[in-house]
């Protein structure tokens, strides 16, 4: 995975992320605040002893550490500060190395006692600490403590540490979020973004057509003209005139796709509309004959068409429906015959094809998905070759290669690939215009060499309404 790619799944995933984030947060704080405070008193004190010439050992100092944690020091503290006798006390002690000086810290969930019992250590071990230096004792000295620092008053406790649990616990949820966000990518079966059908194929994305709002789909290329679609769409024209070059002059494209709904006749309708806009006399032709749609799509009448001219019961030119001012014909499918598959493979198809392409300078194809039923392929032998409009929206990787395997296995060739419904900050129009969270990316690749495939060729025109 690349940092770019990475990036991008962050970007897209930050619901996920911060969610995440979030709830081990409040987790955090929850446990935090279940927890019970402790306070802690701290003292230092310096043992001596009143026998001449003893010196308190270290030996002895251990000794007194041992002791604060014991009944010997502990119960008369406890007696002394009217505790409970089985109230449990948390008293430690450390001691410096070269010097008869003892730490005392007192934990307590109740500020006062960790005070006090601080207070009291002192004095007791001064009552009983000589006879606990065997030495000392039979000196018949005892213990002489003086406080160094007196006890301190505790002030916040130190646990829980609010603050540091809920830092931990945002980085962790921050972990936890980008690892989640990491595998729900991973295990994500949907193609997204151009880079998910450059994994499957080396064939070119010839466009990146945005999502449209609902409503706002079929004739795009006249509803809006200066919309962002529209502009993809005649992007999509410029290079499929190159890839036309290699065609070997047929001037024909099917336009089809993996699975159903996927964009396939409102694609081949504006791209249709696109070509007529560059002055080439372009026919479309509704060769869906499972589902035909385009006459739904324009509005026009349905109930003659392909099928009808196949059928010899009416001549192309006479039947092909002129589209208002511009250089576009439609061809509807007409009736629904009750075996598509082999009437598009059959001889009287590949003539009327023939005369297609002749009649016009360009003809748009819109047919039935691959995975299912073999049309596409039977049609994409009579063209040019085949746009495979893919939905970043519906579209599974899965489906997306079985249709390439199986258009590879019967060598049909994919002109390139059309990536539909791309959510609007995610198609290249960011790019082009500065538009987009990934404005930045592309302005870097542009700086790159071109690489000889069509999708790199820019649009020189039209006007560029979004030059902001
Ligand atoms: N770019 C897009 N943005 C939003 N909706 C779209 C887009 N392209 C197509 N659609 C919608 O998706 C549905 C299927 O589109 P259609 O072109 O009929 O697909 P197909 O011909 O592949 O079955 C239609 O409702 C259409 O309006
Ligand atoms: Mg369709």
């Amino acid at each position: 995975m690349q940092v770019r790619e990475f990036l991008t799944m962050l970007a897209r995933r930050w619901k996920l992320i911060v969610a995440c984030v979030l709830l081990v947060t409040a987790a955090a704080a929850v446990a935090t605040m279940q927890q019970t405070p402790v306070y802690e008193s701290k003292t230092r004190v310096f043992l001596a002893s009143d026998a001449q010439g003893y010196l308190i050992s270290s030996a002895d100092l251990g000794t007194f550490v041992e002791l604060l944690g014991s009944p010997v020091i502990q119960d008369p503290v406890r007696a002394k500060l009217g505790l409970d006798a089985g109230t449990p006390l948390n008293i430690a002690g450390s001691v410096s190395d070269n010097a008869p000086i003892l730490d005392i810290l007192v934990r307590s969930a109740n500020p006062q006692v960790a005070y006090a019992v601080a207070n009291e250590v002192g004095p007791q071990l001064e009552s009983i600490g000589g006879q606990y230096a065997p030495l000392l004792a039979a000196a018949g000295g005892s213990v002489k403590v003086t406080a160094l620092v007196p006890p301190t008053m505790p002030g916040e406790p130190i646990s829980p540490n609010l603050r540091n649990n809920i830092a931990l616990g945002a980085a962790i949820g921050l972990a936890l979020g980008v690892g989640v966000a990491l595998l729900v990518h991973f295990l994500d079966t949907r193609i997204r973004t151009g880079n998910d059908v450059e994994a499957l194929t080396d064939r070119p994305i010839l466009a990146t057509l945005p999502r449209a709002r609902a409503g706002e789909t079929g004739m795009i290329m006249e509803d809006s003209p200066h919309s962002i679609a529209a502009e993809e769409y005649r992007r999509l024209r410029t290079n499929l005139q190159f890839v036309d070059v290699t065609t070997g002059g047929k001037h024909s494209f099917v336009v089809t796709s993996a699975m159903p709904s996927e964009g396939k006749t409102t694609t081949a309708v504006n791209l249709a509309r696109a070509y007529a806009d560059s002055g080439a006399r372009v026919l479309l032709v509704d060769a869906d004959l499972r589902n035909p749609s385009v006459a739904r799509m324009l509005g026009l009448e349905g109930s003659v068409g392909l099928t009808t001219v196949l059928l010899g019961q009416a001549r192309l030119a006479d039947i092909v429906q002129p589209w208002p001012d511009s250089d576009l014909d439609v061809l509807p499918a007409g009736p629904v015959p009750p075996n598509p598959s082999e009437l598009l493979g059959s001889e009287a198809t590949a003539s009327l094809f023939d005369q297609m392409l002749d009649a016009y300078d360009m003809v748009i194809v819109d047919s039935p998905p691959v995975n299912p039923v073999i049309d596409a392929v039977l049609l994409g032998r009579l063209t040019g070759g085949l746009l495979l409009v893919v939905s970043a929206q519906r579209g599974r990787k899965r489906e997306v290669s079985a249709a390439l395997k199986s258009l590879d296995t019967v060598d049909q060739e994919v002109a390139g690939v059309a990536l539909n419904m791309v959510p609007q900050g995610e198609s290249s129009y960011g790019t082009y215009y500065g538009y987009g969270d990934n404005a930045k990316r592309t302005s870097r690749r542009r700086r790159r060499p071109a690489k000889a495939k069509p999708a790199t060729v820019r649009e020189p025109e039209p006007a560029r309404r979004y030059t902001g």
